[in-house]
């Protein structure tokens, strides 16, 4: 089941996903599994690993960018140490024609993230992406924000538990949110990742595109590895650019709790194979 929605545990499990992804036509950006970090020392081993991830993009020459947490980069510890961190990454990554995406954690996190996220773009421009939850009340304003200083966002529903007076408590409500800033990105954003297995915002999305003849080459969809396999082929074969989100590392154990939770059907399968087993 792990296997599932996690490439493996080492970067070579994860090219490898990537390789099979791109004879798919279907692009990738690797995500080194790993949040909070306790030490600065365990911040700068992520950006060597993150290091070596866009190294190895590069020397297979693969269309994939990397994804990351701020978090695992020393955000808790100091400011200054994770920017100079992930600066390192922005800066190979606009060396060698990649882009580091920023992933978005709690709302505890959202403006130093943004901040940086801005910070990179100034430095590096083209080089980094925001991404911008749904569920949050002040998600318009953000990417308004963003789309003025051209920085491509990638649009989620959000994964966190967030309180009712900062973030929309009622899934319905998310929904409707998240095709108001779908179409906001479509009309000012840069390059915007439509990033959803939710099969009525896609739908949604492709009629918007359709009504307003929008040219597939100015925007990607995303989902994750393991995710709607049938919906990403769907997407591929109509000639959308689709992104897989690619996890891999030894710490995937939170990530795939999360996907778990988001899905009970998930859980009714592991439960059956763990019987099997
Ligand atoms: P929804 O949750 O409504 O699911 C729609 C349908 O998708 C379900 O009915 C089911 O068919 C399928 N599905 C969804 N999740 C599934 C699962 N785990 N297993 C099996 N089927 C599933 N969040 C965040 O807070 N910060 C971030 O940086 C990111 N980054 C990110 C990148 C990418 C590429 C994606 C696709 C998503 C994220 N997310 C994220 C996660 C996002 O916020 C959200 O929690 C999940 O994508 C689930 O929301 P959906 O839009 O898929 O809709």
């Amino acid at each position: 089941m792990t296997s599932r929605f996690v490439a493996g545990r080492t970067l070579a499990e994860g090219v490898s996903v990537l390789k099979n992804l791109s004879k798919d036509n279907m692009l990738g950006t690797l995500d080194y599994l790993g949040e909070s970090v306790m030490n600065l020392a365990e911040a700068e081993q992520s950006r060597d690993s993150y290091m070596e991830a866009l190294n190895r993009i590069h020397h297979e020459n693969l269309s994939a960018s990397v994804s990351l947490k701020l978090t695992q980069f020393g955000l808790d510890l100091s400011e200054s140490a994770c920017r100079e961190n992930v600066r390192a990454l922005v800066a190979r990554a606009s060396q060698i024609g990649s882009r580091v995406e920023i992933d978005m954690e709690s709302t505890a996190y959202t403006d130093r993230t943004l901040d940086l996220v801005k910070e990179m773009q100034t430095a590096f421009p083209g080089h980094v992406r925001a991404v911008i939850q749904a569920y949050l009340f002040r998600s318009e304003a953000d990417i308004k924000s963003l789309s003025s200083l051209n920085i491509p966002v990638r649009l989620c529903k959000g994964a966190y538990r967030e309180p009712a007076s900062l973030a929309f408590p009622d899934k319905a409500d998310v929904d409707k949110n998240y095709l108001r800033l779908m179409c906001l990105l479509f009309s000012e954003g840069n390059y915007p990742a439509i990033a959803s297995h939710d099969e009525s915002i896609i739908q949604a999305a492709l009629r918007h595109i359709q009504e307003q003849n929008i040219d597939p080459t100015r925007f990607e969809f995303q989902m994750l590895y393991g995710i709607r396999r049938d919906l990403q082929r769907q997407l591929v074969s109509k000639g959308f650019r689709l992104r897989l989100y690619v996890p891999y590392g030894d710490a995937w154990y939170p990530y795939f709790m999360r996907r778990l939770a988001e899905r009970p059907a998930n859980l009714i399968f592991l439960a059956k194979n763990a019987i099997r087993a």
